[in-house]
């Protein structure tokens, strides 16, 4: 028989059924979507498609599949800021808030969807000025605020595609992105504010600019007030250009496949790839999602999406799919511990926050800062949890659940990736019993399934996790790049996407990550994944995070070396690091049991929160470090390397 891609290890029981008083005003409370799907999912997608967006041109046929190249909703013609904003107006819900916006010294802004349609048809004619013209790609590095959605949208609005590249990335990941997309304008901020100082932009933008031929023009919006240096004839202050700017801006009309935007993903080697994303097909399955997974009720919700708009959750999750839906949605600028630890929970309490989407290492952070400081406030408002970016490990969703959800919430654990465009994998949470770190079964219209080595099909137990059908939103292909695009998606398994992740699947179906399969362990010959160990170490009570690694091994070809942060109070002593180890083995098994776990104060992470393994695989095998500049804090790789070191290898 042939040996198991990815071993089962961690056996989770605990099930929640939706809650009675969820279910009673639930927007989907039976399996009529999913059965829909299943019959015919192309009528399932194009009845979607009309529903939930306006078409300038219906389209012709659903689909067009020439694999690994689709076309949806083919000849449709739309535009998405006319559906996000003009249509909304229309309706005469131009009033409604669009977002409160809450920056972080604690100044604040309500932005009505007539205010923001205003703002972005200015700024859609300030960008024509400037001889941006449908097609041109515009770069955008910004902080979270309301003019980096202003940004997004007037590019969709005239048929510029936008690049949006992270606040925190430097001046190198600036050029990169810059030159890839050949963006003609970067639309910046002098800085923004992070953790109670300003972080300057522009200076970074400067940096980069002197290296991107292509940038003819450089719109800085004011926010930090910090000093910055203005290049006559290509630099230019947002406000001064607004100011002159017509408010009249009649909508393109785009066809439904084209390009709405490239965002790249960094990947932990290669140079970034530039997904692509489309008109139609990504608004109509993202205003879906949006809708049916956060179960929106668009006049009595206040919806809070915490990422970063710079991540796709955020182009997703906090700008295009609330928008399309016309929800009132938070926008925070800042860190989540600025000016105390509870920013997130006064701000839950401020706006009557009713869905909350965040990431299981924010999560696991606030474990980490103890439940006192949730408790400081009334979150009674909510009534939906959602997370997004990990594996999320059990006991950091029965946190999640008991503390910030007071029990009552449902949990959408929604799997997804920058490439998908929206949530492909999550509960509906009127009809799917959730389990602790299982992101449960496939949305309506999605299929996917779990293969072995060979490619087929698993009905039990781990291996790769792919996708079996197109999807709407799925990215077109990779910027400039369609071998690379073949190669990175649809080659390992014929007829098959497949991403990187692992997952299993259990007797009832539900599907659990299980991480990236570059970072499966083979430890004497057992391939275990990294997530079930790490999970077996959260559930620790004095674990509050978590990252396991294999370390090469002379004896066992690969050795688990397990990293954890303390919770709150907890002292650190060898019999307590004893004990965590022993209670891997008495969770998941002794061929499990980590060979050493070493405390440290932070782990190494990516901006959008996820663990670098790879650094700590270096750390551990001594090697150099090779490209940190993704990590989100330099500093704590030389802790780490520091605390490898002092600690004593076992067994
Ligand atoms: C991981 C983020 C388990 C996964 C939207 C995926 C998850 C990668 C989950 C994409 C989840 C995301 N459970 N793993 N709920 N959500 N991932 O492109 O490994 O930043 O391939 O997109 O995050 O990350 P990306």
């Amino acid at each position: 028989m042939a040996e198991p891609t990815i071993e089962d290890y961690l056996i989770e029981q605990r099930s929640f059924p939706p809650p009675d008083g969820f279910v009673a005003k639930a927007l989907v409370r039976d399996r009529s979507l999913y059965d829909e799907a299943e019959r015919d999912f192309e009528a399932f997608w194009a009845r979607q498609a009309r529903e939930l967006v306006t078409w300038f041109d219906d389209f012709g046929p659903t689909l067009a599949w020439d694999l690994p190249f689709a076309k949806w909703f083919v000849g449709g013609k739309l535009n998405v800021s006319y559906n996000c904003l003009d249509r909304h107006l229309e309706a005469g819900r131009g009033d409604k808030v669009a977002y409160y916006w809450e920056g972080e010294p604690g100044d604040t802004r309500t932005i009505t969807y007539a205010e923001l349609h205003g703002e972005v048809c200015c700024f859609a004619n300030v960008l024509k000025s400037l001889g941006v013209q449908r097609g041109d790609r515009v770069a955008i590095y910004m902080p979270m605020i309301p003019e980096l959605v202003v940004a997004m949208l007037a590019c969709a609005r005239i048929g510029a595609p936008h690049s949006v590249i992270f606040g925190g990335f430097s001046p190198d990941s600036i050029v990169d992105r810059v030159n890839d997309g050949e963006a003609k304008v970067i639309v910046t901020a002098d800085g923004g504010w992070r953790r109670g100082k300003v972080a300057p932009l522009k200076p970074n933008v400067d940096a980069a600019v002197d290296q991107t031929p292509c940038v003819e023009h450089v719109i800085v919006v004011r926010r930090g007030e910090n000093d910055v240096t203005m290049v006559a004839g290509r630099d230019h202050w947002y406000h001064e250009l607004m100011d002159g700017a017509s408010g009249d801006c009649p909508p393109a009309h785009m066809d439904s496949e084209d390009l709405l935007y490239l965002l790249y993903t960094s990947g932990t080697t290669a140079k970034p790839k530039g997904i692509m994303h489309t008109t139609g097909g990504y608004l109509t399955q993202v205003a879906f999602t949006h809708k049916y997974v956060f179960d929106l009720h668009p006049d009595d919700d206040t919806y809070w999406c915490a990422a970063d708009i710079g991540w796709v959750t955020g182009h997703s999750y906090i700008v295009y799919g609330p928008l399309a839906n016309g929800a009132t949605s938070v926008i925070y600028e800042g860190t989540p511990d600025t000016p105390g630890r509870d920013r997130l929970w006064e701000i839950v309490e401020k706006y009557r926050v009713t869905q909350l989407y965040t990431a299981p290492t924010a999560i696991r952070t606030f474990m980490k800062w103890g439940e006192q400081e949730p408790q400081k406030h009334d979150l009674s408002s909510l009534r939906l949890l959602g997370t997004v970016g990990e594996p999320i490990n059990p006991e950091a969703w029965m946190w999640y659940h008991e503390h910030i959800g007071g029990t009552r919430c449902p949990i959408v654990d929604t799997w997804w990736q920058t490439e998908t465009g929206s949530q492909l994998v999550s509960p509906l949470p009127g009809v799917i019993a959730t389990k602790p770190g299982s992101a449960t079964i496939p949305l309506p219209g999605v299929f996917g399934e779990v293969v072995d080595d060979e490619g087929n099909t698993v009905e039990k137990g781990g291996g790769y996790w792919t996708l079996t059908k197109p999807w709407p939103a799925m990215l077109r292909g990779i910027y400039g790049d369609p071998e690379r695009y073949k190669e990175t998606y649809w080659s390992r398994f014929p007829g098959r996407y497949f991403a990187g992740d692992g997952a299993k699947i259990d007797d009832d179906g539900y599907i659990w990550f299980l991480g990236r399969v570059d970072d499966v362990m083979n430890v004497s010959g057992h391939r275990i994944s990294t997530t079930e160990v790490e999970s077996a170490l959260v559930d620790h009570h004095a674990v509050a995070e978590a990252a396991v690694v294999g370390a090469s091994d002379p004896v066992t070809g690969q050795a688990i070396v397990g990293y954890v942060i303390l919770r709150g109070s907890v002292e650190q002593t060898p019999e307590l690091v004893e004990e965590i180890r022993q209670h891997v083995a008495t969770k998941i098994g002794p061929t499990a049991r980590p060979k050493a776990v070493l405390v440290v104060p932070d782990l190494p992470k990516t901006r959008s929160g996820k663990i670098m393994r790879r650094l700590l695989r270096d750390v551990v095998e001594d090697r150099d470090l090779g490209d940190t500049t993704t990590l989100a804090d330099a500093s704590v790789v030389d802790e780490i390397r520091t605390r490898a070191v002092e600690a004593p290898q076992e067994d």
